[in-house]
């Protein structure tokens, strides 16, 4: 699929954010609501419950704070780690690194990979003793300047070693982000980016950037993965992709968005004035709302497939072929569903295992899926 049909594709998705255009994101009050909850717990958790431990977390001191981002912008902590204590140990301060023969710094990167890497450390280390007396850069704009450090790492360092109040932004900050306000924002799009920098600097807490910058950074590693611990997560109650079980779809790529395409045949099956329906247990974006028997494909079949099918997976002897039906599409994040309605007529309440019949007005009180409760509310009447 190209890129403009995914586009436009995504910009059809419930939840989809026009703010993105904006060089600024606009929350509504009440998302300006969850960002300050979510800001005040994760204080909170960090304070309290965050066990983990690396060497250069409440370090004060610019220089060991820029060793450690540099050292971590393509290594992972438990490979990073190692470098970082041998580093600090041989040259413990700026002007240690900017007097090293270059030979010996390499040695000691050695194993790390991206040379430019340490070729920008002792550049820079030789820049600050040379050019600025030793002293560490103290703004965000000056240490933006350095070379090797983009704005990821220059606001670790202002907020770390300064506790300046800018929002570290990378692909952690990302999936939480998109997670809390379900956003269903690309990502990978020039826009995007400029949409989650201005969403990271409002959910920041300003007074206590480091804290927060250090605690965000700690909650994506722990909680917050790719693969969610929602359990576990001090804010499952107010996430708003939890809420509609969106949180494993977040956040979206332009890239990397496959529309699934799914078939779901319901058989709306009436006795009188009851329909025979359940409660959905499973757990996905429909948990607990109630549905009709159904049959979900992953590819159109026949009306003589589907009644087969059905009468073999539900035990219920259908009458009649199967005829006209009523059809509607739904798009979500990841999904293009395509439903059909198929209602049947049944003499008598026969027991469908696991489900119950109910009488239409005390149907019209129940919960449904959006495409259902549609269906039911043009297509069900008493008679
Ligand atoms: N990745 C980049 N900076 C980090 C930090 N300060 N702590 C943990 N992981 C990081």
């Amino acid at each position: 699929m190209s890129v403009n049909k995914i586009e436009i594709l995504i910009s059809k998705l419930p939840g989809y954010s026009m703010g993105a255009q904006n060089k600024m994101a606009e929350l509504a009050d009440s998302e300006m609501e969850t960002g300050k909850k979510f800001a005040r717990q994760l204080l909170r958790w960090n304070k309290y419950f965050n066990k983990r431990q690396m060497p250069w977390k409440g370090e004060k001191d610019p220089y060991k704070i820029w060793l450690s981002e540099i050292i971590l912008q393509q290594t992972r902590v438990d490979q990073g780690l190692k470098y970082y204590q041998n580093f600090i140990e041989r040259f413990p301060n700026i002007s240690a690194l900017a007097s090293a023969k270059p030979e010996a710094v390499f040695k000691l990167w050695e194993g790390l990979g991206y040379y430019s890497r340490c070729r920008n450390l002792l550049e820079t280390a030789r820049h600050i003793a040379g050019k600025c007396e030793g002293k560490f850069p103290a703004d965000y704009q000056s240490i933006l300047q350095l070379k090797g450090v983009g704005p990821y790492t220059a606001s670790a360092i202002a907020s770390f070693a300064y506790n300046l109040p800018h929002a570290v932004v990378d692909g952690n900050v990302y999936r939480i982000l998109a997670r809390i306000y379900n956003k269903i924002v690309p990502t990978d799009s020039t826009e995007g980016k400029k949409y989650f920098a201005a969403l990271a600097q409002q959910t920041l807490t300003p007074k206590k950037a480091a804290e927060y910058n250090q605690a965000i950074m700690d909650f994506g590693a722990l909680i917050c993965k790719p693969s969610p611990n929602c359990e576990d997560c001090f804010f499952h109650n107010d996430c708003k992709a939890y809420a509609v079980g969106n949180q494993k779809n977040l956040p979206v790529k332009l890239k990397e968005i496959k529309i699934k395409e799914r078939w779901f045949y319901y058989f709306v099956l009436k006795a009188g004035n009851s329909f025979c329906l359940r409660q959905r247990t499973e757990n996905d974006i429909w948990q607990h709302l109630h549905e009709f028997p159904v049959i979900e494909k992953s590819e159109p079949v026949s009306s003589e497939q589907l009644a087969n099918e059905f009468e073999s997976n539900y035990s219920f002897k259908l009458m009649q072929p199967l005829s006209a039906t009523v059809q509607s599409t739904q798009r979500l994040t990841h999904q293009l569903i395509h439903f059909s309605f198929y209602i049947i007529e049944s003499p008598d309440q026969t027991p469908v295992k696991h489900f119950r019949w109910v009488k239409i007005n005390a149907l019209t009180k129940l919960a449904f899926p959006k495409t259902l409760q549609q269906f039911i509310s043009h297509h069900l009447t008493a008679t």
